[in-house]
């Protein structure tokens, strides 16, 4: 795994944190993003929820159920910056489920772009040049384990 520079880690820590405890709204905002940018991602998650629109979807208790699993994720690598390879073999498993319920792995790099986009609206002016790529290299790093995770035919890997 590639690895952060300690500004990286420093301007990542500090501007999650400032996001406050609940990150679901982030979450949303990040969500909202990522379906404008490709809707066809929303039927996806149709097969739970009743998710007609962007907005009954991003509204569904069963989507924000993802969404909270997401920023878990995030704030796990966030609090693992020193030692993200300790995650490698969650973040296969996690890219693993992905492929079995249809996502692609060109549409991580939509969410990555999702993520940024959030950030921009939430930290405002703390959003600087240095703090996005810092994030984008934190994000490269989980975007690439999942995507490891991928196999050829769907099938479980042995190794
Ligand atoms: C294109 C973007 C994505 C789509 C369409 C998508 C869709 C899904 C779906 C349909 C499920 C299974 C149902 C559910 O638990 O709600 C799922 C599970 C999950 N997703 Fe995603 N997902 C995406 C991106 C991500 C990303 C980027 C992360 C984390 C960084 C993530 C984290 C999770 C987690 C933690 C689970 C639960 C896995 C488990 O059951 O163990 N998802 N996702």
């Amino acid at each position: 795994m590639e690895k952060l520079t300690e500004k990286d880690k420093e301007l990542i820590r500090g501007s999650w944190e400032s996001l406050g405890k609940n990150k679901v709204p982030h979450g949303v905002i990040m969500f909202s993003r990522l379906f404008e940018l490709d809707p066809a991602l929303l039927n996806l998650f149709r097969y739970k929820s009743n998710c007609g629109t962007p907005q009954d979807c991003l509204s569904s208790p069963e989507f924000l159920d993802h969404v909270t699993k997401v920023m878990l994720v995030i704030d796990a690598a966030v609090s693992h910056l020193d030692d993200l390879h300790t995650l490698e073999e969650f973040l296969l498993n996690l890219g693993r489920k992905h492929q079995a319920v249809g996502v692609h792995t060109q549409s991580f790099a939509v969410v990555g772009e999702s993520l940024l986009y959030m950030l921009q609206c939430s930290l405002a002016q703390g959003y600087t040049a240095a703090l996005r790529q810092a994030w984008l290299n934190m994000y490269t790093i989980v975007e690439a384990a999942m995507s490891r995770g991928y196999t050829k035919n769907g099938e479980h890997k042995t190794d």
